[in-house]
C-alpha cells in the first residue's frame, strides 16, 4: 500500500512540475528579411535565444553588449546556430548614459533601419550603483532602456511600423514607484521589483505618445528562466538556485518565446502597450495601468537622464 502511495505522490509531483514548467511557443512563421533588429544584452540568457531565433528568420541583428569578450563568443555562436551572417556585435554600457549617447550616436550613423527594438538587457536585485549615481536596477533596467529608445526613436520612426519590447518580469506585483525615491536602494528583490514595473509604464506611455505614429510597444516577461542572472551572486547562492531553476524555471530558449511573439505576430498590434506573458497578454494588478503614474515616470525619467 505504502508504494503504491509513494508511486502516487511522485506522479503528483512530476505533473504539477511538468505543468509549472509548461510554455507556448511561438507559432508564427513570418520571416525578418531585410528587419533590423537591436537586443541589449544579446551575449546570453533570454537576449541571446532571441538574437538565435530571430537570425534564423533572416533580420540583421545587432547584439548591444558591455564586454566585447562575451559578446565575440555569442555572436560566433548565434551565427553558428542561424547560419546568418548578418548578425553583429556594438558595445554600450547601460549602467553609464554617456556610453548609451555615444551608441545611439554610431547606431545612427551606421544603421538605415531599426525595424524592432528589444530593451532586454537587466540586473537583478544587486545593491549598488551605476556611473551616473543611480540605482543599478533603477539605472540600467529602467533609466537606461528608456535613454536609449528615446535616443533611437526617430529611426524607429522612419522604419515605421516598428515595434518596442521590454523584459519586465511578473514580480512588478510586489511593490509600487515612491517618487519621492526613484532611487531606492534598500532591499535587493525590491529594487528590482520597482525597476520592472518602470519597465510596465514605460512600455504603456510610449504606446499612448507614439499612438499613429508607426511605433508600437510591448512589455514581456518571460517566465522564470535558466538564464545567467545568478553570476552576480555568492558561490552557495549560485548552487542553490542551480537546484531551484532545473527543478522549477524553463530553458533561455522557452523563455524567448514570448519576444519572439511580441517581434513577429501581427495580432500583437491590438495589445499596443499591453504586458504579455507566455505568448499571449496577460493581465497586469490595477496600479500598473495607471496612466496617470506612466507619464509622471516618463516625466521625471526624462529630466533624470537630461533629455529636457
Ligand atoms: N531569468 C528570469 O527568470 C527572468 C524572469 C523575468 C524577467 N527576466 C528579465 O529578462 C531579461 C533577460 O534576463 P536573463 O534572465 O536572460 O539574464 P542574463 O542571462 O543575466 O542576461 C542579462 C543580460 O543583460 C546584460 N547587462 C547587464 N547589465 C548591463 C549593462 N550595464 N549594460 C549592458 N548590458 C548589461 C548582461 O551582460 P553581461 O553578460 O555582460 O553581464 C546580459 O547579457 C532581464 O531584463 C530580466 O530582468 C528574467
Amino acid at each position: 500500500m505504502y508504494l503504491l502511495y509513494t508511486i502516487l505522490a511522485a506522479l503528483f509531483c512530476f505533473l504539477i512540475l511538468k505543468w509549472m514548467k509548461r510554455r507556448r511557443y511561438c507559432m508564427d512563421i513570418k520571416r525578418l528579411d531585410g528587419k533590423t533588429v537591436l537586443i541589449t544584452g544579446g551575449n546570453s540568457g533570454v537576449g541571446k535565444e532571441t538574437a538565435v531565433a530571430l537570425a534564423l528568420r533572416g533580420a540583421r541583428v545587432i547584439i548591444a553588449c558591455r564586454d566585447e569578450d562575451k559578446a565575440r563568443k555569442a555572436l560566433r555562436e548565434i551565427t553558428a546556430r542561424s547560419h546568418n551572417m548578418n548578425v553583429l556585435y556594438m558595445r554600450v554600457d547601460l549602467a553609464n548614459m554617456r556610453s548609451i549617447r555615444e551608441f545611439s550616436k554610431t547606431f545612427l550613423q551606421k544603421e538605415k533601419r531599426l525595424d524592432i527594438l528589444i530593451n532586454n538587457a537587466g540586473v537583478p536585485g544587486i545593491l549598488d550603483w551605476t556611473d551616473d549615481n543611480f540605482s543599478m536596477c533603477f539605472g540600467v533596467n529602467h533609466l537606461g532602456h528608456f535613454l536609449l529608445t528615446n535616443l533611437l526613436l526617430p529611426r524607429l520612426r522612419e522604419s515605421s511600423p516598428s515595434r518596442v519590447i521590454t523584459l519586465t518580469c511578473s514580480s512588478y506585483r510586489y511593490q509600487k514607484l515612491d517618487f519621492q525615491d526613484l532611487n531606492y536602494n534598500l532591499l535587493p528583490f525590491f529594487t528590482y521589483c520597482r525597476s520592472k514595473l518602470a519597465n510596465i509604464y514605460f512600455t504603456q506611455e510610449l504606446a499612448r505618445i507614439m499612438e499613429g505614429k508607426g511605433v508600437t510597444a510591448y512589455a514581456v516577461h518571460p517566465g522564470y528562466v535558466q538564464s545567467s542572472w545568478t553570476c552576480h551572486y555568492s558561490f552557495l547562492f549560485q548552487l542553490l538556485m542551480k537546484v531551484i531553476m532545473f527543478t522549477f524555471f524553463v530553458p533561455c530558449e522557452a523563455g524567448a518565446q514570448t519576444v519572439v511573439h511580441c517581434a513577429v505576430a501581427d495580432e500583437v498590434t491590438a495589445h499596443n502597450g499591453g504586458y504579455f506573458s507566455d505568448c499571449r497578454p496577460g493581465s497586469l494588478r490595477i496600479f500598473a495601468k495607471d496612466a496617470g503614474v506612466s507619464k509622471k515616470l516618463w516625466e521625471a525619467s526624462e529630466r533624470l537622464v537630461k533629455l529636457v
